[in-house]
């Protein structure tokens, strides 16, 4: 559930009216709603009860400061994959203690900068990533905590290009390897092995996929007791999906239930680290419709917002919802593709959508709030997009439209 609805026909972030949001900070523009991301990570938290967890915000997922700031506020922990994403948590005031570190390519600085600021755990992807984190921690003069990502071979059953738990991705370490792996680990003296941890994909509509991979992973589990190494904790990643038409996604309550029943009795600490589930429909994009544009085959809503500042239809094909603002207007209904003003014909936010809609007004596309402005980019030399969080009545502007200055600043004319 979240906080974006209608009162008498026009839509509403929380006690906000999204056609006033848009007319103070211009579109495109995206708009959180700090209640809803409050919401969704408490249903997280509360789903573990008093079972000892820790509930790690992929930032990757949305990474604006203030977004952070509001999860940190609340006692999250974060996941992160590059030191940008750890400069970030720092400054929105996440606690360094409660961040776990994924990604194949940790840099030695990276490496370096992790260890210096005391994180929870590296997710240690390969032997020679292993070998790496080793060799900066000893010039450090410190222990680095690791985690080795288990790749279980599970079918998360999700579009191929968010899939990661399968052989053929380049994540973790093989299920087959993984128990000579830790027996190396245990040998290397400037580790400490913490945890066990795995992501097999992301937008996941059934649990399934999630039992079998815990499943798989006590059976290691049990093996390296017999190695006698132990773990403190356990890290299932992300994954979790979230309604963006007809899914009906698990609760995290059933998620942390079926969980629990498998792994209560090994009393380690879980770890999740949900993205989508969390900010996906905390936040919309509010764009507005340039012109309309009919031939013999279609109906063309032109928008100002393209796939610079939301790239998921073009790049996954992903099915978002998009919904008029002002539903008082007197508008006939037609059916467009809602289009966008960069040169590519992927440039859509969804194609065949009835909408009641003239030039002038503004849309709404919905369940934004993940990899939306996170991987938004400059593209046909667009300015990225204004973001704003709304908070009861108020609306606080957590990132300023950026300027035609600000496409070229750091380039240089040659002399
Ligand atoms: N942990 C790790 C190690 C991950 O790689 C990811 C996502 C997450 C957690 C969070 O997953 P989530 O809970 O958000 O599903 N850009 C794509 C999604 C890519 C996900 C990459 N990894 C999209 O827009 O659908």
């Amino acid at each position: 559930m979240d906080f974006f609805h209608y009162k008498n026909d026009k839509l509403y972030a929380e006690d906000c009216a999204i056609t006033s949001l848009a007319e103070e900070f211009g579109t495109p523009l995206y708009v959180y709603s700090k209640a809803t991301l409050e919401r969704h990570w408490h249903a997280f938290d509360n789903a573990f009860g008093d079972y000892p967890h820790l509930i790690c915000f992929a930032v990757k997922s949305n990474s604006n400061i203030a977004v952070l700031q509001t999860m940190a506020r609340l006692g999250s922990g974060f996941d992160i994959v590059s030191q940008g994403e750890l400069e970030r948590v720092l400054t929105a005031g996440g606690e360094p203690g409660k961040v776990v570190f994924s990604g194949v390519a940790k840099t030695v600085d990276e490496i370096a900068r992790a260890l210096e600021v005391g994180i929870r755990c590296f997710n240690v992807e390969s032997i020679a990533e292993l070998h790496r984190i080793n060799e900066v921690a000893g010039k450090l003069g410190k222990i680095a905590p690791i985690s080795l990502r288990v790749n279980p071979d599970v079918d998360a059953h999700t579009h191929p290009y968010i899939s990661t738990g399968l052989k053929e991705n380049k994540f973790g370490v093989s299920v087959d390897q993984a128990r000579e792996v830790y027996r190396l680990a245990v040998k290397l003296p400037h580790i400490a092995i913490t945890g066990m941890d795995c992501h097999i994909g992301s937008q996941l509509t059934e649990l399934q996929p999630f039992l079998d991979t815990a499943d798989r992973l006590l059976v290691l589990i049990e093996q390296l007791k017999q190695d006698g190494i132990s773990l403190k904790h356990l890290d299932l990643g992300g994954g979790l999906g979230v309604t963006y038409s007809d899914e009906t996604a698990p609760h995290p309550t059933d998620y942390a239930k079926a969980l629990l029943e498998k792994l209560q009795a090994y009393n380690f600490e879980i770890i999740l680290e949900p993205g989508r589930a969390i900010s996906a429909n905390s936040g919309v994009l509010v764009t507005k419709v340039e012109y309309i544009k009919t031939n013999e085959a279609r109906n063309f809503a032109i928008v100002d917002a393209g796939m610079n500042d939301m790239i998921r239809p073009a790049l996954y094909q992903a099915y978002m919802n998009i919904i008029e603002v002002d539903r008082t207007l007197p508008r006939e209904k037609a059916v467009y593709d809602v289009v966008g003003p960069i040169c590519e014909t992927s440039d859509f936010l969804g194609k065949k959508r009835e909408l009641a809609i003239a030039a002038g007004d503004y849309l709404v596309q919905r369940s934004a709030g993940a990899y939306g402005a996170s991987m938004s980019s400059n593209y046909n030399s667009r300015p990225r997009t204004a973001e704003v969080m709304v908070d009861g009545d108020k609306a606080f502007l957590i990132r300023r439209r950026e300027s035609y200055e600000n496409l070229w600043q750091l380039e240089n004319l040659l002399p």
